[in-house]
């Protein structure tokens, strides 16, 4: 997918992330964009997803992630909140987000070993999208999450490799 970019989240872009929407089945697993931004601290870096310049989706990467689980590896980021558009989903977009998320970490958080990321065990299509980028199932659950257990997922960065 050559059109498919990763960049930063600029703050012109917030109109466009407020119009993102997931299926109302899938809120439980991400919520809205408009909860997400609301939540969002310093050590939150806001991404958006864009085919052909135009945002299709979101992500954040939690330079503290692993302050607030204890699953995580020394020094390791979180991916949170990955979402795309309930219109383009199912087309191979987030898989192919997920495959172009390596490289651009490479680049933009070299220093850090590798990222993790919880997703619910009754979120198949997530599963397989972390799955088919790269993420490998560390055989591990995480029981802390409200709408239920979540495999733990991780993906090595710069510094271990
Ligand atoms: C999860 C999500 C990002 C996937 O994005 P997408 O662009 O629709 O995914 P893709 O089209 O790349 O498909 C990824 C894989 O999921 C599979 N899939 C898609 N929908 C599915 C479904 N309803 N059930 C089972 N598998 C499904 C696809 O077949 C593909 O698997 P494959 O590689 O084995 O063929 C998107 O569905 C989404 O935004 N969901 C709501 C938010 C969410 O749950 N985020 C995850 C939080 S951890």
């Amino acid at each position: 997918m050559k059109n498919l970019q990763i960049r930063k989240m600029r703050d012109e872009d917030r109109p466009a992330v407020l119009a993102l929407q997931v299926h109302e089945e899938q809120l439980p697993y991400v919520g809205r964009t408009r909860e997400i931004l609301q939540m969002v601290g310093p050590q939150h870096h806001c991404h958006v997803l864009t085919l052909s310049e135009e945002i299709v989706g979101f992500f954040i990467i939690d330079v503290a992630y692993h302050q607030s689980y204890s699953f995580t590896l020394q020094d390791e980021l979180g991916l949170r909140a990955f979402l795309i558009d309930a219109g383009r989903q199912g087309q191979g977009i987030g898989k192919n987000a997920a495959r172009a998320l390596q490289p651009y970490l490479e680049e933009a958080y070299g220093d850090r070993p590798s990222i993790a990321l919880t997703v619910n065990c009754r979120n198949p299509a997530a599963y397989r999208c972390y799955i088919g980028g790269g993420f490998i199932d560390t055989g591990e659950q995480y029981l802390g999450g409200k709408a239920g257990p979540q495999y733990i997922l991780r993906m090595p960065v710069g510094a271990s490799r």
